[in-house]
């Protein structure tokens, strides 16, 4: 409920940013779609694309060119498409299936994770239009600890076998990543991952389901966050929505087909010392098409004391950010009615 209410604050003061622009990226031979809260993009750009396959079974030329362009989208963009990063299309559209599954139930049969605190393993709930209060939801949600514990559901019959198989893959490419990103930052991997407990790792897995919404233009579908993690891996139903703020735009991003959407989160932010600025983003919503999303959070250990790797840190960069545990961050973050990267005051 706690969390339904910072939505839904957060939502409205969403609403009235008028002085960013929301701009639509253009990618080759798409069409324009309706969609609210857009507009035309002044000067074309495009957002940073990492073959994944490079990056795993390249020449070591291949692999530095990757760990380069993955650094620069990190700093540049806090934003990526993921390409070649072998999760099959049989694995994504079981996922979405069983999600859906999920969200079809009564309430009697999702029961106790209706409600449910912001550290307990699952957790579902729905978003509200607080200003026309006429019930029309502008978003579901389920939210499941996934790593080191893995959890999940009980109905649909098959999520377990399905969460945990998208759980793992998606893991393992997340963990390649930070190894890259890691390198690109030129610090030690083992400094890191003792420091944050990497074999412990946190990770959610978070189903989102936007009904058509008959008045896009007036709500959004999740208000301007950052994520907690490090980085966060999204994949959607084929239904665009996702934006991103660049250069103080909002990017509407049309994804190369497949790929999956990988943002830096706030813990990223953090252990590089303000290096990599975790990414402003939101959901859009569409009136005639139901959205989904897919999204997997991967970050160090809950009980890790998270602070600026110490390699990053001297007399003329000095740490900006005090070690919090990951745990008493993401409480802070889930249960505050917090506005867009508001929780990283808590370490600053
Ligand atoms: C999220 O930020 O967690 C979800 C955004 C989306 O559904 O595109
Ligand atoms: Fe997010």
């Amino acid at each position: 409920m706690e969390h339904q209410q910072s939505n839904i604050l957060v939502e409205k003061r969403a609403l009235n940013l008028s002085e960013r622009t929301v701009v639509r990226m253009r990618l080759e031979n798409d069409e324009a779609e309706h969609c609210s809260h857009d507009a035309e993009l002044p000067n074309e750009e495009t957002i940073p694309t990492i073959d994944f396959g490079l990056l795993v079974n390249g020449t070591p030329d291949q692999r530095s060119a990757m760990v380069r362009l993955l650094a620069t989208a990190c700093e540049d963009w806090g934003f990526f498409m993921l390409v070649n990063h072998g999760i099959k299309d049989r694995l994504r559209d079981e996922m979405l299936e069983a999600f859906k599954a999920f969200f079809d139930l009564t309430d009697d049969e999702k029961g106790s994770y209706i409600r449910a605190h912001v550290l307990d393993p699952i957790r579902t709930g729905s978003g509200f239009n607080s200003k026309t209060d006429t019930g029309k939801c502008s978003r579901h949600y389920v939210k499941i600890f996934v790593h080191p514990e893995f959890h999940s559901v009980s109905k649909p019959h098959n999520f377990r076998n399905i969460s945990k198989e998208y759980s793992e893959s998606t893991r393992a490419i997340g963990l390649e990543l930070l190894k890259a990103i890691w390198e690109g930052l030129g610090i030690e991997e083992s400094q890191v991952a003792k420091a944050v407990k990497l074999g412990s790792c946190f990770q959610i897995l978070v189903g989102n389901l936007y009904p058509p919404y008959p008045e896009p233009d007036s709500e959004l579908g999740f208000a301007p966050h950052s994520d907690h993690g490090f980085l966060t891996l999204l994949y959607q139903n084929g239904v665009n929505g996702l934006q991103i703020m660049h250069k103080e735009r909002w990017i509407y991003v049309k994804p190369v087909p497949n790929s999956i959407m990988v943002n830096t989160g706030d813990h990223l932010e953090i252990v590089s010392n303000g290096k990599y600025k975790s990414v402003l983003h939101r959901a859009v919503l569409n009136s005639e098409m139901a959205r989904m999303s897919i999204v997997t959070v991967i970050g160090p250990s809950l009980d890790a004391i998270v602070e600026p790797i110490a390699d990053l840190v001297n007399a003329d960069s000095p740490a900006v950010f005090r070690g919090l545990t990951y745990r008493d961050y993401l409480e802070h973050q889930q249960s505050n009615s917090l506005v867009e990267k508001g929780a990283l005051n808590l370490v600053t």
